[in-house]
């Protein structure tokens, strides 16, 4: 597995933006994002775009600082949890490379590698990807999935769970047009969300300094912004599972596919 995957080589061994280590790729994005969160600071009231920035970096920034304990809550699927079937029901309908886009600890694209499939396991906190031990068939690789290090029509599927919902609806809508992007023909995008309506800053587990944003959105956004992306949504249903802090929490499941 690996060379074969869906990963240009300028992401995948030189040139400015990445640097090789034994573990994942490294795409030096966290830098990005600290300078992003100090532009908050000085940006004046009402800079929409530099405070999304801002909520982004500080999400990132919690989960670099909480990588070890996010991946040891989140490793596991939890009792009850839907995903192992949606997961199996994933690859049973699609063909190809997929990507696991904002992987975390990678549980998912590991579930994927177990029914046989190659996984590029995409996320911003390299903390993350490699908090738990490698799978031969899961290439994990730093990166913003609003600027996904991936070939064009290069994957069967997408698979994004629990990530857009630290997005602001631009980069909600920037990543789902990179989700396009890398689709090969054919393909589909499936992404879950917390249900609700509104924006959240939440502690990240019990710190005074951390905190991750939450964005909320009714499904007749959803259906703004997957068209505006140049998505439909094709199916969408709902259901209880618990995060990482232990409490149910009912999610919204979209599968989309490429409009026309
Ligand atoms: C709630 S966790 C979900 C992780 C994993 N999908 C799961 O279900 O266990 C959100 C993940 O999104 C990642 N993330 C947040 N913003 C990102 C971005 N712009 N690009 C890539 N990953 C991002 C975080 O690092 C974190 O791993």
């Amino acid at each position: 597995m690996g060379d074969e995957l869906p990963v240009p080589p300028v992401f995948a061994g030189g040139g400015d933006r990445v640097s090789r280590t034994a573990g994942p790729t490294r795409i030096l994005l966290l830098r990005t994002f600290q300078e992003a969160a100090i532009r908050l600071h000085d940006s004046p009231r009402g800079d929409t775009r530099s405070a999304a920035e801002g909520h982004q970096a500080e999400t990132v920034e919690a989960y670099s600082a909480y990588a070890e304990w996010y991946a040891r809550k989140t490793k596991g699927f939890t009792p009850y949890s839907p995903l192992r079937t949606e997961i199996h029901e994933f690859c049973r309908a699609s063909s190809g490379p997929l990507l696991d886009a904002g992987a975390g600890c990678r549980r998912d694209a590991v579930q994927m590698a177990r029914a046989g499939r190659d996984v590029v396991a995409v996320d911003a906190v390299p903390a993350l990807l490699e908090a738990e031990p490698p799978h031969t068939r899961v290439r994990p690789v730093v990166g913003d999935v609003r600027d996904l290090p991936v070939h064009d029509a290069s994957v069967g599927a997408v698979w994004c769970s629990a990530v857009l919902l630290h997005m602001d609806p631009a980069d909600f809508v920037a990543a789902l047009r990179e989700f396009l992007r890398v689709l090969a023909p054919g393909g589909f995008a499936q992404i879950s969300l917390k249900e609700g309506d509104g924006h959240s800053a939440e502690p990240m587990a019990d710190s005074t300094v951390h905190r991750r944003h939450f964005f909320f959105y009714p499904l007749d956004r959803l259906r703004d912004f997957s068209a505006a992306a140049g998505f439909r949504i094709e199916g969408t249903w709902t259901g209880e599972q618990a995060d990482s802090s232990g409490t149910v929490q009912t999610w919204r499941k979209l599968l989309l596919r490429p409009l026309g």
